[in-house]
């Protein structure tokens, strides 16, 4: 017999518990199960048990080798991504009538406690933005602006004014339809809202926080940007350029920045709609997008971009005051006026030896 070579053992609830990630099956292990596992694990067994047959029925042990995945990661992520590979099987083949009424079931089941989409944060001081003039989005073509987006890292010292800013918080992140036209139209309950880019379920978990370094009429500092109401609330005024580049692991090509986004996202409604971990997939491709829609608006403005997702998340948490699990920081997007520049100077010097 083969022991499957896609378990893990953990602890909870006072439990020692074997899930197996590729069947997305979980057994509670009683010592004599365990002991055995880990016969076959060490390829001490010498003759079969009942406990065996047991084993086997469970697709823990089998007669025939397991095919093993090909995977450079490290373990977590193969848990993770196959742990999270064909969990609906069960919906193929349905017929429409029957794909709708289990869709709506499931909705069902979940409408009676949904999380709460919008958050305004209570801090003292808001701070309005100027109307969003879009007319600053006439000046390029879009596969212009497209072919031009590229990342730069090296960026100007230059402030950006603050109708820029404006301009591409509205139209990246921000409040762009005013309805859900077709849905509300039809009567339907409507929770989120739509933004520029998609969101899985909806959801648009994405929260934004503006590093303000170089903006005209804009105190430096944190602020989180309401996607509804679009304007700032301030997090924490006046901090030091210099704090920034070490949270970012050291990537001084954020010297220069106009200012930068860190974009977190809420958990919570993942977990509220899609509670499986394959909804952590959908989360991080939302971030992706939101990436995507503020680079794409900061190069149709004239900006240069700059990204990362390299950061030490704790101390952005700090940094956001997010005090709060529920939230994550994924995901950082620099902007300004900059070289155009895939290497800055000093690194290019280095390479050029
Ligand atoms: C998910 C993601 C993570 C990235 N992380 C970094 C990073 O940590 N540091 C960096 O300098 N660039 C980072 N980049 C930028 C890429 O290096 C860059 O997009 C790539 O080299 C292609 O160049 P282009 O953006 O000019 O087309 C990242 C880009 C993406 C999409």
């Amino acid at each position: 017999m083969y022991i499957n070579p896609n378990l893990f053992f953990l602890i909870k609830d006072g439990q020692f518990i074997v899930w197996d990630y590729l069947h997305h099956t979980q057994f509670t292990l009683e010592p004599d199960y365990m002991e055995r596992l880990r016969l076959w694990a060490e390829g001490k067994v010498e003759s079969l048990s009942s406990i065996d047959d047991e084993l086997e029925e469970a697709q823990l042990i089998a007669k025939e080798p397991f095919i093993q995945q090909e995977w450079g990661w490290d373990d977590l992520s193969k848990i993770f991504h196959i742990g999270t590979r064909d969990i609906a099987e069960h919906l193929i083949g349905l017929s429409r009538e029957e794909w709708i009424e289990s869709y709506l079931a499931y909705c069902n089941t979940i409408a009676t406690h949904p999380p709460a989409f919008h958050i305004k944060k209570e801090a003292e001081i808001k701070v309005p933005l100027p109307t969003p003039d879009l007319s600053l989005l006439d000046q390029e073509k879009y596969y212009s602006v497209v072919k031009r987006r590229k990342t730069n890292r090296y960026f100007k010292g230059e402030k950006i004014s603050l109708d820029i800013l404006s301009a591409l918080l509205f139209v990246s992140l921000g409040p762009l339809h005013e309805k859900w036209s077709d849905l509300e139209e039809n009567g339907l309950q409507i929770l989120g809202r739509r933004k520029s880019f998609p969101s899985a379920g909806g959801l648009h978990p994405e929260e934004a926080y503006l590093i303000a370094l170089r903006v005209e009429g804009l105190t430096p500092g944190i602020y989180h940007y309401d996607s509804v109401d679009h304007h700032l609330t301030l997090i924490e005024e006046k901090f030091a350029e210099e704090e920034l580049i070490p949270l970012l692991y050291g990537q001084y090509f954020a010297e220069g920045l106009a200012a930068g986004i860190f974009l977190t996202s809420r958990f919570e409604k993942g977990w509220w709609k899609y509670p499986h971990s394959r909804g952590y997939r959908m989360t991080l491709i939302d971030i992706g997008h939101a990436s995507q829609s503020l680079v794409l608006t900061a190069t149709a403005l004239g900006l240069d971009t700059w990204m990362t997702g390299a950061f030490s998340d704790s101390q952005v948490e700090k940094f956001l005051s997010l005090n709060c699990s529920t939230e994550q920081p994924i995901f950082f997007i620099g902007f300004g006026q900059g070289h155009s520049s895939t290497l800055e100077p000093h690194m290019l010097s280095q390479l050029s030896v």
